[in-house]
Formats: structure tokens, sequence, C-alpha cells
């Protein structure tokens, strides 16, 4: 199940250039380069000749992008420019085109209705880029349904199990406040810890002493963006009343791009509001958090595997899963309110 009328991930901005790229999106394969004035495009990856990528080929002049196997060649548009030995160019030698805008330091796709594709709909990730925040980013590639991420993070008890080397203690299962609310267009799980020891990697990053008072906010917007508000302070000093002083504050910022049912692309980086400016803070916090997502990314892999073996195998809810559970009705609602737009306008048409 994908929803198609949203904007998705599809690369890093550093990944496009002028050899193509080829990424599977949605189902769909799509090549992406930058024309000679660093313009940023994306075609179906599929040559209608014979089918082979046109990634694997390369790109002659400005824009034009000629195939590997036997030379037809397509612009930015997509319409086939040239086919070697005949002047006669078939009607039916084009590839579609995506609508793409780079923004936070990433290349966004729209892969649904063109029409529909407005960049004020893209989800904000300003810290990537926001002087106030040292950030990096990174990719991976997980081998699963991309709403098995989504449960993950939208739960932040596995963190006492799957890290507790790094951003897990039990104090975030046993001694924790949780509020589960909708907002407008997501849902959003608010967790505190209050009084309790910050967890290894806080300890590192942070170097506390003595309790604190931790703070777990998750933003989820559909179909696949998370954002976490994460940090502590020592206990007593005001964090839960909004005074964040004296330490830590974080977001782990996540945008998950279904490649298959089975596989996605899992774009994810840490942003930091201490010492922002300082290199060394911005990849000692990442350090700490890739631990932690590789962690996660096998169990994905396990899970995934067992889905495949025996997709029917019951499985049973506990509180915990209360927005991964809501995160998982928005969507099914938003794909069957997707669907049914689309077959009115397949009858329409
Ligand atoms: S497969 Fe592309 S030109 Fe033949
Ligand atoms: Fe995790």
């Amino acid at each position: 199940m994908f929803l198609r009328n949203h904007w998705y991930v599809a690369a890093s901005d550093s990944e496009i250039g002028r050899k193509p790229l080829g990424r599977v999106i949605l189902g769909e394969p799509v090549v992406m380069y930058r024309t000679e004035d660093g313009t940023p495009v994306a075609l179906e990856d599929r040559c209608p000749h014979r089918r082979l990528p046109l990634s694997m080929g390369k790109l002659v002049g400005d824009d034009v992008l000629q195939c590997h196997y036997h030379g037809l060649r397509f612009d930015r548009t997509g319409a086939c420019v040239r086919v070697p030995g005949q002047d006669m160019i078939p009607k039916s030698a084009k590839v579609r085109t995506y609508p793409v805008v780079e923004r936070y330091h990433w290349l966004w796709i729209w892969m649904g209705d063109p029409a529909l594709a407005d960049p004020e709909k893209i989800t904000d990730y300003h810290w990537f880029d926001d002087p106030d925040w040292g950030a990096k980013q990174d990719y991976l590639y997980a081998q699963c349904n991309w709403q098995l991420v989504n449960d993950n993070l939208l739960d932040l008890t596995h963190l006492a199990f799957v890290h507790e080397t790094t951003i897990g203690n039990m104090a975030l299962v046993e001694h924790a406040t949780v509020k589960v609310e909708r907002t407008p267009n997501g849902v959003r799980v608010t967790r505190w810890i209050i009084d309790q020891p910050a967890p290894p990697a806080f300890v590192k990053i942070g170097g506390f002493t003595g309790n604190v008072d931790r703070w777990q906010i998750i933003d989820y917007l559909p179909p696949s963006f998370i954002r976490l508000d994460v940090g502590c302070t020592p206990t007593g000093t005001g964090a839960p009343e909004g005074r964040r002083v004296g330490g830590i504050e974080m977001r782990n910022l996540n945008a998950m791009t279904p490649e298959t049912e089975t596989t996605t692309h899992y774009f994810w980086g840490q942003a930091h509001d201490f010492d922002p400016h300082n290199k060394d803070t911005t990849e000692k916090v990442f350090a700490q958090i890739k631990t932690a997502f590789l962690e996660d990314v096998a169990v994905f892999t396990a899970q995934q595997k067992l889905i495949d073996l025996d997709p029917a195998a019951p499985t049973t809810d506990i509180n915990a899963d209360a927005g991964g559970l809501q995160a998982r009705r928005i969507v099914a609602r938003l794909y069957a309110e997707e669907q049914a737009a689309a077959a009115a306008k397949t009858a329409a048409e």
C-alpha cells in the first residue's frame, strides 16, 4: 500500500549530479540527474525501447540522457529526441517525468498526480539548514515495509531493550507519563520521564552526573514523516514547564520512502541545539544515534522475514502501540480516499 499524492525524499542533494542515479520509489524506477545549470530532473528509469534502466546510460549535452543499450536519447521533459539510424521518432518513445524540489539538503519527489504537486506541502525539516542547529543527515536501506519504521519510531519503549547501551534505559518504560493525541493531520506522542538516570548516550553527550527530567515528543505526519523532539535537563530545573536550560535538546528527524512493499529508503538525521557549530559535537551526537539506528534496522529485517513467511500470523497489541495504531489508521483512511479519488477521476474520463 503506497500513498502517491505526497512528497517523498528521493535522495540527498549531494547524491544528484551529472552521473544518473537510479532508485526505485513506490515501486517505480526513477532516474535522477542535474542539468548543466544544476537543476535536478527525475524521469522514469525505464527505456521504452527494451526496458533498460536509463540510469545505466549517460548525459550528452545539457540535459539529454542517452540509453546505454541502443542509444535512444531523452530530454528533461521525457521526450525522445533521437533514435540512432532513423529520422522518425515513434510516438510511444517517451518516459514519465516527476516533479522534484530541493529542500533541507534533500531532493523531494512527487509520485502522484503532478497537478497536485504543491511544494508548500513539503514537511518542515528546517533544522537541517538552520544556523542555530548543528545537524548531520544519513541514509539507511531497510529491508522492511515502511510502516514498520513508523511503528518503531512511534513507540519508544523499545529503546529500553533494543538500545540499552546507547539511548535507552528502563526508566522510560517503567517511569513515564505518556500522552497520545491527534494533531490536525497526524499524531503526537509525548513522554516525560521525571527524576530518573540519564541513558548512556545522554551521559556521554551532556555529562549528566545526577538524575534528569527527560522528554520525547514524537510528531507523526503521514505518510511517513516522524520528527522527534528529545532531550533532558537536570531534575527539577523546570523542563516540563518549558524551561529547557542546562541540558541537551535534539531533533531526530526521519523521512521514510517506500522502495517496494518490503523495502524502504530510510532518510534521517540528527540535529542538536547545543554547541551547534562544533563539528566534533555533531559527529559525536550522530555516532550515538547511528549505532542505535543500525540496531533498529536489524529488528525491521527480522520482523519482515517473519511477516513474509506467514503474513496472516496473529499479533497482539499493547498500550505502547497507541501512537503507531493511530498512524496506521490515518494511512488506511488516506489510502481509501486516494483510491476513491482515482476511481472517480477514471470514471469521469
Ligand atoms: S533499450 Fe534503450 S535504446 Fe534500446
Ligand atoms: Fe530505535
